[in-house]
């Protein structure tokens, strides 16, 4: 089985787009591939965190992630910084990235402009942070979204560079692209992706969210003044709201525009309300069930790190001793 390298940041709480476009995807993977997740919270620092909530949030996006599907029998569920490897791995790819290389990454330089006050260098390097936890594992796919495709291209020239110079030692790892297309934008401004920073009240629905503040959000989403109900790309509130319709319904496009020919937006907005609601049910009493059994999730937690930390170790002494480090 080819081995799938998954990061995800405990920063911010979980919504339905990293549910839809990303997490739940994660769950079918261990299907067909052995699965590495990690929860990378040492990539969380290079933004101001408050150590507590860095904590909580640490754990509970463990339980979100169970809760949500992934199986610590098939995967290995992780926290990064439970691995001392990631980090030293990631100075010895900085010795061998060139400054020039790096600047040229686009999310530092959103993520630079939009905290001013906090430049710091690990913020620069967290794309060589982000190749350790891929190489590390010789991982062969990375499921990656959009704005993280640089920084796997970063990674695969690193590796290369390093191979080449060093002797084989990495695996060249490749995206892994999604097989369902669930891009769920903003409730409140369909034109921009659902995301965990935009502060609009009714922006995003999150999978912890209660019934009544879903309904609430959806009743608010914005659509159009068309009053068709269609799949139609030009249509971005309607298209996104039929999308997440479609993502959790398993019935066809066809189907759904049938099903809501005769309906008007009041009725699509209530029954997607409803089918969010009702699939999110299970993953919410799952949550509230590992929240009371925290023991259970430390020995999962525990228990992954041992097993990723014997194929990190490997990794990390045979790189060590290629570039002659004793
Ligand atoms: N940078 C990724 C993000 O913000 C998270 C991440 C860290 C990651 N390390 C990774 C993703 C390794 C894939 C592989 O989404």
């Amino acid at each position: 089985m080819k081995r799938v390298f998954s990061g995800i940041q405990p920063t911010g709480a979980i919504h339905l787009g990293n549910y839809l476009g990303a997490v739940k995807n994660w769950v079918a993977y261990q299907q067909d591939y052995e699965n590495i997740f990690c929860i990378v919270n040492s990539h969380a620092i290079t933004i101001a965190q408050n150590p507590d909530t860095l904590r909580e949030k640490t754990y509970e996006l463990a339980m979100i992630l169970l809760a949500c599907g992934i199986d610590p029998k098939k995967s290995h569920l992780f926290i990064q910084s439970e691995i001392d490897e990631h980090t030293a791995l990631s100075w010895i790819l900085d010795c061998n990235i060139a400054m020039g290389e790096m600047s040229r990454m686009t999310q530092f330089k959103d993520k630079s402009q939009k905290n001013p006050k906090n430049i710091n260098v690990g913020l620069f390097n967290y794309p060589a942070l982000m190749a350790a936890d891929i190489l590390l594992y010789q991982a062969e796919l990375v499921p990656v979204g959009e704005d993280q495709k640089q920084h796997l291209e970063l990674t695969r020239n690193v590796a290369e560079r390093f191979n080449r110079d060093f002797g084989e030692c990495f695996k060249i790892p490749e995206a892994l692209i999604p097989p369902i297309g669930a891009r769920v934008m903003g409730l409140d401004n369909p034109e921009t992706k659902m995301s965990k920073s935009a502060n609009g009240a009714n922006h995003a629905i999150f999978l912890q969210d209660s019934a009544d503040e879903i309904m609430k959000k959806f009743k608010k989403a914005t659509t159009d003044s068309q009053g068709v109900i269609a799949f139609d790309k030009n249509r971005a509130g309607i298209y996104n709201l039929l999308g997440i319709y479609e993502a959790f319904s398993k019935k066809s496009k066809d189907e759904i525009e049938k099903h809501f020919a005769n309906k008007g937006y009041g009725d699509l907005k209530r029954e997607v309300a409803e089918i969010v609601i009702e699939s999110l049910r299970p993953i919410q009493e799952r949550i509230q069930q590992l929240k009371n059994d925290r023991s259970y999730v430390m020995d999962v937690l525990k228990d992954g790190a041992f097993r990723a930390r014997e194929i990190a170790a490997k990794t990390y002494r045979e790189v060590k001793d290629r570039i002659g480090l004793v």
